[in-house]
């Protein structure tokens, strides 16, 4: 474990980043969280309180702020950095590719020159199965492959992002840890944390949840022709506290490189109607559904070998696909009850 315990967690109040604040603040981290709510809301700072019983502390700002960011760095003595904050929807990156080059991108390059000045040399980047460029994995995708090309520009500034830090590992001692992650979905077990889109959900299992408590009338499923077995795209989904926990794990990773790079999966694929029918089963409530054209930017199939990770980082998934569903919908039914926006 390192001695100093601040850590910043940028996109701290999205959806991965609360669940890792929860795990570091029980593992006796100190988080400094930083969010410009470009796509989570200040309910979050509260909800984590509630289940850690502390108080975080908290900077709201832009990360393409170099001020802003700067004067957290100044302000603090941090040992590491969890770097979350990114805009992540795969179709609206084809739509505004700018728009995701620019945040995604300089967000970065303004946090890596932050780190360089104050000699910070830890960081866990959020990073992703799409920098495989892998259409249909047949196998499960190991570490061991090359990357390849992302087929989005969102894609792409995750790929940028790992060569930028490949780069800078190699030239000072900049130790980088990748998470390339598949598709983390649930919520906090005691259903008080959990995913709070801001307008419709992008991802399926936030969509399905809204549209079973009347929030959406209903689950459009993106294309019904892929090569699969049900035609549905399949993808390895992974409960979000499993993800955090491993973020906390890679903080205290020993490196024999320069960087270094893990897939977080369960190993197994579902494909949406699975998900859908997984649903229905486990919460008894029907899904009203429709199938819909192809989304752009979607992929056939895509699963992990996850043995790297249990093998380095002594991590791996321990919750199950019906858990995550399951915390999912207690959440969704916790926050309306509650009135969480
Ligand atoms: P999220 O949108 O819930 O969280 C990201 C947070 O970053 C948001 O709270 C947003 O307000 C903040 N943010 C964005 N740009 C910012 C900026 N310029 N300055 C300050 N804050 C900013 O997303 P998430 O699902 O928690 O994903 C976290 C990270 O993991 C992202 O980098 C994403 O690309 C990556 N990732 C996510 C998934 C997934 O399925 N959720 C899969 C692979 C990779
Ligand atoms: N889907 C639907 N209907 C919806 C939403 C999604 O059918 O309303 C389908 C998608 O077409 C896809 C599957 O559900 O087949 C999963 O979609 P998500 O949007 O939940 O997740 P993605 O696999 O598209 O995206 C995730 C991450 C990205 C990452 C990508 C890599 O959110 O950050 O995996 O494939 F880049």
């Amino acid at each position: 474990m390192i001695e100093n315990k601040e850590i910043l967690v940028t996109g701290g109040t999205g959806f991965i980043g609360s669940h890792t604040i929860v795990e570091l603040v029980e593992l006796g981290y100190t988080p400094i969280v930083l969010d410009n709510y470009s796509n989570s809301s200040s309910s979050i700072i509260r909800q984590i309180s509630l289940i850690t019983g502390k108080k975080c502390i908290f900077y709201q700002g832009d990360m393409r702020d170099k001020v802003f960011l700067k004067s957290i760095f100044t302000k603090h003595q941090l040992s590491g950095v969890i770097h979350f904050a990114a805009f992540k929807a795969v179709a609206e990156s084809v739509e505004k590719p700018l728009h995701y080059y620019d945040n995604n991108l300089v967000a970065l390059i303004n946090l890596l020159g932050c780190m360089e000045e104050f000699r910070v040399n830890k960081i866990v980047f959020s990073s992703s199965c799409t920098v495989y460029g892998v259409e249909n994995s047949l196998e499960p995708l190991t570490e061991q492959m090359s990357v390849g090309k992302p087929n989005s520009p969102y894609g792409w500034t995750k790929w940028m992002g790992e060569q930028m830090l490949a780069d800078i590992a190699g030239k000072s001692d900049l130790r980088p840890i990748f998470l390339r992650y598949f598709n983390p979905i649930g919520a906090h077990p005691s259903g008080k944390l959990g995913e709070l889109p801001l307008g419709p959900p992008n991802n399926v299992l936030p969509y399905i949840t809204q549209t079973v408590a009347g929030l959406r009338k209903e689950l459009t499923i993106f294309g019904k022709d892929y090569d699969t077995p049900d035609g549905t795209c399949v993808r390895d989904y992974i409960h979000v506290t499993d993800v955090a926990k491993a973020h906390v794990r890679a903080l205290s990773h020993s490196f024999n490189s320069n960087f270094d790079v893990f897939n977080l999966g369960t190993g197994k694929g579902t494909s949406v109607l699975e998900l859908v029918r997984l649903f229905e089963k486990i919460t008894g409530k029907p899904v009203n559904y429709q199938f819909g054209p192809r989304r752009p930017g979607d992929v056939d199939a895509l699963f992990a070998d996850v043995s790297k990770a249990k093998k380095f980082l002594n991590w791996n998934a321990e919750r199950t696909i019906e858990d995550a569903i399951l915390d999912a919908w207690k959440w969704e039914q916790y926050r309306l009850e509650n009135e969480i926006s």
